[in-house]
């Protein structure tokens, strides 16, 4: 099955060639005067400037040739030269009917199966996960999935920040704290314990402390830095220590992820890209790609056609040290040694751009991968607050994402109680998923790249372009269809094909999802998870106002009536596929 503009270009490409002009004239979009008509052909003004005829002339000439009244209800000229389409209803129901009954509902999944992995979530060990790394775990994750959905072989790594002065600065505020841990007597040669000497919670109390100190107090940040590189260097007792803070952080962190519906294939982290390091300098030095400047390895990654300055890329700083660059440079050799991608996607905060454009250009140039293997940076804008400044706590602080999910379900559940009675529990329930529906929606609905205001009141409403919204529409349709089968078990039970549109609000929920296939297709080529959330509104809008027009349980005439029922169970479908590659689901009622 193909998609809907494909087939119309089909037609009218045929009829461009019949009329003796070139078909390369015939693309079809959709109409962006829906109004007027329902899809356009804009091709005869380009045409005229080869052909030196009037584009209502070709435009005319062209029409002619598209006769087929089963196809195309109208279709017209209009000044200069724009060929209008409107169509015909039975040719609009016969394919939704086809999309009813096909799997892949006419997508084009890739021929190609890419294993691509996307580089998400990045939160760091220690440290509470802040809103900075929900945008890349809600980004990330609807990202990958949209991936998978195109039937890609799709790795998603959270790539913990496991190995930076943050570990020293921990080790180091832990020693002052608790000086007669094994861990920091250089001559205990026993076995550490099993059990980790701090919990969670004041692991997190740990690390902003540390790094307050650090910003104040001289010694205690050389201290820092001298045990980051003690443990780097293998100092056994800071080793069975960071482990430690590894494995509680970890348990946490999946806890948080769990808790968001995000879920990564490979828990990965910066220090498993630490042994392929010496190697991997010791052949860019080889290979003549480093140069030492001020003391320090680098590799020049600027290109003549650049207009903004590129600073060269850091490979070994001038005190013999690593940096966040090798590292993701090793990371890179790394995942090309174990999974041998076609396509790495980094999903982290814009302002990280230009290093990235720096590595990937290193890694190109080296040769850490061929030719062809793709970097693709997507950088998210910060999330601010109604103030328009990044998104504090009510006293200052940062915000942890426990507390801003909190907040959230409670005004869901507020919401909801108000609505209706429903046990507490049930409502509680229900403000978990409603929630991070809210959350994520809120977020996906922007471009990525742009910054966006967090407003709980706004993202939890029920009403307007809302993830609540969405799920109210699809919570609708799911209790239209239970009441039907209890009315009318019999029609329920039995197959029914979609009839052609007798009212206008029904054609246009047709038209809808018809645009189905080439909005997956458009939001995977430009990994853009707000072409969807788009989408998902336009036809959640499409439907309630087919809704509000049409009562169709009370339909007598029972063809039409199975005809409406099928129609919003694809309706149905088609919203929740899209809401699961964005991430979330409906529940059964709300
Ligand atoms: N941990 C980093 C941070 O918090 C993000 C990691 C992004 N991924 C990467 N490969 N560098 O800024």
């Amino acid at each position: 099955m193909k998609k809907i503009i494909d087939l119309l270009e089909e037609k009218i490409s045929k009829a461009f060639e019949e009329s003796g002009y070139d078909s390369k004239y015939a693309g079809v979009t959709i109409s962006n005067r829906p109004d007027l008509c329902e899809y356009q052909c804009n091709g005869s003004m380009p045409a005229a400037k080869q052909y030196k005829k009037a584009p209502f002339e070709i435009a005319s000439s062209v029409v002619e040739k598209l006769t087929d009244k089963t196809v195309f209800k109208e279709i017209n000229v209009v000044n200069p030269g724009f060929i209008n389409i409107i169509l015909h209803e039975g040719f609009v129901s016969e394919y939704v009917n086809s999309m009813k009954d096909e799997p892949d509902r006419g997508m084009d999944k890739s021929e190609e199966k890419l294993k691509i992995i996307i580089d998400y979530g990045g939160a760091n060990i220690a440290k509470p996960l802040h809103v900075g790394h929900l945008r890349s775990a809600i980004i990330g994750e609807s990202i990958k999935r949209i991936c998978k959905f195109m039937g890609h072989d799709v790795i998603g790594d959270v790539h913990l920040g496991d190995w930076g002065l943050q570990m020293g600065l921990i080790i180091t505020e832990l020693k002052e704290r608790q000086p007669k841990l094994p861990y920091f007597d250089e001559n205990f040669e026993g076995e550490y314990p099993q059990e980790a000497p701090f919990t969670i919670g004041e692991l997190e109390e740990i690390y902003p402390a540390a790094n307050a100190k650090s910003k104040t107090d001289e010694t205690f940040k050389d201290a820092a830095r001298v045990a980051t590189y003690e443990l780097q260097s293998g100092r056994r007792g800071y080793f069975a220590l960071w482990r430690h803070i590894l494995n509680v952080s970890v348990a946490d962190l999946k806890v948080n992820y769990d808790n968001l519906d995000v879920h990564f294939e490979e828990w990965k982290k910066e220090s498993d890209a630490q042994p392929y390091i010496p190697e991997m300098v010791e052949y860019m030095k080889r290979e003549g790609y480093t140069r030492v400047s001020d003391g320090a390895l680098v590799v020049d990654v600027k290109e003549e056609t650049d207009n903004k300055e590129i600073p060269p890329c850091m490979i070994i700083k001038s005190d013999g040290a690593t940096l966040y660059n090798t590292t993701d440079l090793a990371t890179i050799v790394e995942r090309k040694k174990l999974f041998d991608p076609n396509h790495i996607i980094y999903v982290v905060d814009k302002r990280q751009g230009l290093y990235f454009e720096q590595i990937f250009r290193c890694a190109k140039k080296t040769k850490l991968v061929d030719d062809k293997t793709r970097f693709t940076f997507i950088g998210f804008g910060t999330m601010n607050g109604k103030d328009g400044k990044p998104f504090k706590t009510r006293d200052g602080g940062v915000m942890r994402l426990e507390d801003l999910i909190t907040s959230i379900n409670e005004a869901v559940y507020n919401k909801i109680m108000e609505n209706r009675v429903e046990t507490e529990e049930e409502a509680r329930r229900v403000a978990e998923i409603v929630g991070l529906s809210a959350l994520k929606y809120g977020d996906l609905s922007n471009q990525a790249t742009k910054d966006y205001v967090f407003d709980i009141d706004r993202f939890t409403s029920f009403e307007g372009n809302t993830g609540p919204y969405i799920l109210y529409t699809i919570v609708r349709i799911k209790s239209i269809l239970e009441k039907y089968k209890e009315r009318f078990p019999e029609s329920a039970a039995k197959a029914a094909d979609i009839l052609p549109a007798e009212q206008i609000q029904e054609k246009n929920l047709m038209l809808e999802l018809l645009k189905y296939n080439e909005v997956i297709e458009s939001a995977y080529e430009e990994l853009a998870p707000h072409r969807l959330c788009a989408y998902v509104f336009d036809l959640a809008n499409a439907f309630n106002k087919f809704y509000h027009e049409t009562n169709i349980l009370a339909q007598e005439d029972i063809e039409r009536q199975m005809s409406y029922v099928r129609l919003i169970v694809l309706v149905k479908e088609i919203l929740e596929q899209c809401i699961n590659l964005l991430g979330f689901e409906a529940p059964d009622r709300m």
